[in-house]
């Protein structure tokens, strides 16, 4: 089975985004070898390690579009609460129903989940965030 990867074109320019980016993905493939196994309850421990982490990311990457004056924060603010929304929906559908929710599924989910908010949306800061003094 191919894991997600995170490849050079994904770089929105910010080193420590890239490596935020690189987690979520590491965590992504995480979520896959746990429902790939039978211990549901680990399925629901490495969610939830998801969606800490990917509040967290979003708050630090806010805080970033804030500093550099991105035009297009309140937008992308509502896209991240509704990607975060997306992921707790998930989660709970696999806590009523482990069984609905297949890991090939769940995998293709979150790497279209990730990859089209970078590719779509991340990556339209680069411009702003490198060329800001204060990153
Ligand atoms: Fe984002
Ligand atoms: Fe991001």
């Amino acid at each position: 089975m191919a894991y997600l990867q995170w490849t050079e074109n994904l770089s929105v320019g910010i080193a420590r985004m890239d490596e935020h980016h690189k987690k979520l993905v590491d965590l992504i493939n995480q979520v896959f070898d746990a429902m790939s196994g039978d211990a549901s309850a680990a399925v629901d421990s490495v969610l939830a390690d998801l969606l800490d982490y990917t509040r967290y990311h979003f708050a630090e990457e806010e805080k970033l579009l804030a500093a550099c004056a991105f035009p297009d924060l309140e937008e992308h603010q509502a896209v991240h609460r509704s990607m975060v929304k997306e992921v707790m929906e998930m989660r709970s559908r696999h806590l009523a129903d482990p069984a609905s929710v297949t890991a090939s599924e769940t995998l293709d989910f979150l790497s279209k989940w990730l990859m089209r908010h970078i590719i779509g949306k991340d990556l339209r800061y680069r411009p702003f965030a490198e060329n800001h003094s204060a990153i």
